[in-house]
């Protein structure tokens, strides 16, 4: 895939999980990628992870709700590449809380991590765009959580539902620039490094287990998605592949949403099988 060559991209939010391997991606498929954390040793273990398999990155460690901080990485981009063509919103703060319980300080700063973080960020690199006129893609992350209504996670599901309206609004406003902006929908997602996958199993067992949660359960594949599944999505429409896409979200997240709600998957048909009389992955 070398889809995105000669391109510059800036992620937030490169962790290990999904916003390092989204980075990668991109690089992989071509682009000069900077990197970006509030941890500087995520931005700079990314970077360091992309250079090492033949691509170039720069790290560009800031708090995205620092609008100098923010201005100040940017410009370093610019200085650094020229210009910047493609902008992932995908920082985030996972505070998980209700209404009922949750300090409003907590839930502001949720809040402004998520929108603030990419209102910042695309009002910055969005002029950049506009003055360069070469057009460009912003790709805002969005969640399933941004569709649905989760109980106790108050903070995050007002964020991320926000970030559907807010994807709209600015393709509307930066379509004249040929700027694309769109999102991409991910769900509870499994790490492709080992250990950590073995922690999110744990944690996603624990929450069936207490009768809480039960993602793989209800989920309709046979497994969640790992952040590799987001990568080819992201690269096609950060891509002029996806020239006519703009103000819309491609959802990656095994049918999940598009389930019936009270539907117990392979359990639809009384005998527990599916219509090909293969046993379903689910039935217990
Ligand atoms: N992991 C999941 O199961 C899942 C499910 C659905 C959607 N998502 C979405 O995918 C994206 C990535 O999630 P993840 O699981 O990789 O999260 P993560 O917690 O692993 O990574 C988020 C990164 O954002 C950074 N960050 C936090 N505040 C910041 C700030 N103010 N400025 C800059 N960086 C900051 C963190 O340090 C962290 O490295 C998020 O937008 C999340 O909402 C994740």
């Amino acid at each position: 895939m070398t889809t995105l060559q000669g391109r510059v991209a800036l992620v937030t939010g490169t962790s290990p999980n999904i916003g390092g391997v989204l980075a990668s991606g991109l690089a992989a498929a071509g682009a000069k990628v900077a990197c970006n954390d509030i941890v500087a040793g995520h931005a700079a273990s990314r970077a360091e992870t992309i250079i090492a398999t033949g691509g170039e990155a720069i790290a560009v460690p800031f708090d995205v709700t620092d609008e100098v901080a923010a201005g100040a990485a940017v410009h370093e981009v610019l200085q650094t590449w020229g210009g910047i063509d493609i902008l992932v919103n995908n920082a985030v703060a996972f505070d998980m809380a209700g209404v009922l319980d949750m300090p409003v300080e907590r839930f502001r700063k949720q809040v402004d991590v998520i929108v603030g973080g990419a209102f910042i960020l695309t009002q910055l690199v969005g002029q950049s765009m506009v003055s360069r006129g070469r057009g460009g893609s912003i790709v805002n992350i969005l969640s399933t959580a941004a569709w649905q209504g989760q109980a106790g996670n108050i903070g995050y599901c007002t964020a991320k539902s926000g970030m559907i309206n807010f994807t709209r609004s600015v393709a509307m406003e930066l379509a004249p620039h040929r700027i694309r902006v769109n999102a991409l929908t991910p769900t509870a997602t499994i790490p492709d490094d080992p250990e950590q996958a073995r922690r999110f199993t744990e944690v996603f067992d624990g929450l069936a287990g207490a009768g809480k949660m039960d993602f793989n359960g209800l989920n309709p594949w046979e497994r969640l998605p790992t952040p590799s599944d987001y990568v080819a999505p992201l690269v096609f429409l950060a891509s002029d592949d996806a020239a006519m896409m703009t103000g819309t979200n491609i959802t990656v997240d095994g049918g999940a949403l598009a389930k019936y709600w009270p539907q117990i998957p392979g359990r639809q048909f009384p005998d527990g099988q599916l219509r090909d009389g293969q046993p379903s992955a689910h039935a217990k």
